[in-house]
């Protein structure tokens, strides 16, 4: 036993109040010691820790590494007990893992249980072995519909990806398979018990390996409704694309998504991560649609977290934000959980271009971000959003994210790519220190990103960067607060939280607020005397 495994005495488990810090393997850090490919890999997340845990965050998330053809840039597995050489390898792995706790980082794996790479060996195996073969009945292979003179010519069912287009793809031998994202991404039957073994060894694996938890990917669709019956479909006539947008749907009731029988895998989870030394843990990635079906997964035998989604979807005002807290707080206080907050990831875009960009962007953006940090429960932070990043217009022959590539602009989207560029740690000019040489990354940075790299923002009291480490270092100094003790006030533009040991109020409207008394703790732009418009403030005292 490490002091790490030793149960914090007296305390709640350290996941419960954590910051963690979101790393999309591919743009953090390229060491070059995989050869100079612009593309991010283990070294190089391990040489950056230390920023990490100067930055004050408790854990790192890493974004999928395993062996992957990379369609869906990692979330295509082919092989989950190894690393994928573009990022190193297994000793790699544990030098990371180990370093990160030397340093008193938790590190937190992904894990994709809802589908493989169609170059997993059980995926070729299935090809190989034919309709109704035992390989087969490890994934949702069916035979088609169709017309009497052309009988299985027309997929099994109507339901569309999410990455846009038919989630049917159809074989050699006239069957078609499940992918609810890319064709190369087929679904696995977890109908099959053969499924659930092999996930419960694959977690063994990497707790093995000593990491601290998993982040588990689509953990609200691995079962399908039984009868996989079609979906209630609005299609627009003139693209055949549904109407509305991938997060609407998948918001709505759908057969592919939130059975109750996915909720008898996570208790059999819990049980394996309880008989690790050690306070390991789970965060599901599950886009529920409201936070009672979301507290479902983490009942007391089930999953340690849930993404709350609802956060980073709130329209920016008081009343919003208000709600969501309200929301949350009473769904996870019946099920004792703790909340989770998220404003960027991997998958959306950028807060601070969602909030409008720009400087006003950039202000409702920490403002937001500080409001969070007050919040009970754990936050999640996306790599770049310290550095104040916005949404990149990468452009059309620049973009690599599949759902782009699945229609190519014919819907309108453009993909997630402008999310993932690689981050810029220093100089004046591509790739900002991302890597060795002088060549742009896997996916081209703006030509002026100079004043945004980590070295640049450095010891600039008003920069992004500093602003973020003085929010995490006061955060530290705050007394435990719990869910069910924090009250919310909305007062027109003005949202108050109070919890203990601190008021926090953000002004979401563009004028000047009166500043109550009290003390400033921290703030997230210039306040003085008054309450600027797009600010908030952490008060103590009155
Ligand atoms: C999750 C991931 C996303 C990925 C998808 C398919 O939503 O966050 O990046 O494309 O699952 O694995």
């Amino acid at each position: 036993m490490t002091a790490r495994d030793e149960p914090r005495s007296g305390e709640a488990p350290w996941w419960r109040d954590a910051v963690i810090y979101q790393i999309y393997v591919r743009s953090f850090a390229d060491s070059g010691t995989r050869g100079v490919d612009g593309v991010g890999d283990l070294p190089g997340i391990t040489s950056r820790l230390p920023y990490l845990r100067d930055l004050g965050v408790d854990a790192v998330w890493i974004t999928p590494f395993y062996t992957s053809p990379q369609h869906d840039h990692g979330y295509d597995v082919a092989d989950y007990r190894d690393i994928d050489p573009l990022f190193g390898t297994l000793a790699d792995a544990d030098t990371l893992v180990a370093t990160a706790h030397d340093l008193d980082l938790r590190v937190i794996v992904d894990l994709v249980p809802n589908h493989t790479s169609d170059e997993h060996a059980w995926f070729r195996a299935a090809l190989a072995a034919g309709p109704g073969s035992p390989e087969r009945a490890r994934y949702l292979f069916r035979d088609g519909r169709g017309p009497a003179d052309a009988p299985g010519s027309e997929p099994p069912n109507n339901w569309q990806s999410v990455f846009g287009g038919p989630a049917r793809t159809r074989v050699a031998d006239g069957q078609w398979y499940l992918h609810l994202f890319y064709t190369t991404q087929p679904d696995r039957d977890w109908r099959n018990p053969e499924v659930g073994d092999m996930f419960a060894d694959v977690l063994r694996f990497w707790l093995d390996r000593d990491v601290d938890g998993f982040r588990v990917d689509v953990a609200h669709g691995l079962y399908k409704e039984a009868s996989l019956r079609d979906q209630v479909l609005d299609e627009d006539p003139a693209t055949s694309e549904p109407k509305e947008s991938m997060v609407a749907r998948t918001l709505r009731d759908e057969p592919m998504w939130d059975q109750p029988e996915v909720h008898d895998v996570y208790r059999r989870w819990h049980e394996v991560l309880a008989s690790y030394p050690g306070e390991r843990m789970n965060v599901a990635e599950a886009w529920t649609q409201t936070p009672a079906s979301m507290a479902k997964f983490v009942r007391p035998d089930e999953m340690s977290q849930a993404f709350n989604f609802s956060w980073l979807l709130a329209d920016w005002s008081a009343q919003a934000f208000a709600d969501v807290v309200t929301g949350t707080c009473e769904a996870l206080a019946d099920v004792g959980a703790s909340p989770t907050w998220v404003l960027s990831n991997h998958d959306v875009i950028r807060h601070t271009t969602r909030y409008g960009g720009g400087p006003a962007g950039l202000a409702r953006a920490r403002a937001a971000t500080l409001t969070m940090l007050a919040l009970p429960g754990s936050s999640y932070l996306y790599q770049g959003e310290e550095l104040g990043l916005e949404q990149v217009d990468v452009a059309p022959e620049d973009r690599q994210d599949p759902s782009w590539l699945r229609h190519r602009g014919a819907t309108g989207e453009v993909g997630r790519d402008g999310c993932r560029v690689p981050i810029p740690w220093s100089g004046t000019s591509a790739p900002y220190g991302f890597g060795p040489g002088e060549g742009q990354p896997w996916i081209p940075q703006p030509a002026d990103w100079a004043s945004l790299t980590a070295q640049a923002q450095t010891g600039d009291d008003g920069s992004t960067l500093e602003f973020y480490r003085r929010a995490l270092a006061a955060r530290r100094g705050l007394p435990a607060t719990t869910a069910e003790s924090v009250r919310v006030d909305v007062d027109g533009d003005l949202l108050t939280i109070t919890r203990a040991g601190l008021r926090v109020l953000l002004n979401c409207g563009e004028s000047a607020l009166p500043l109550p008394p009290g003390d400033v703790v921290v703030a997230s732009g210039p306040v003085d005397g008054e309450l600027p418009g797009w600010t908030a403030v952490w008060l103590t005292g009155q």
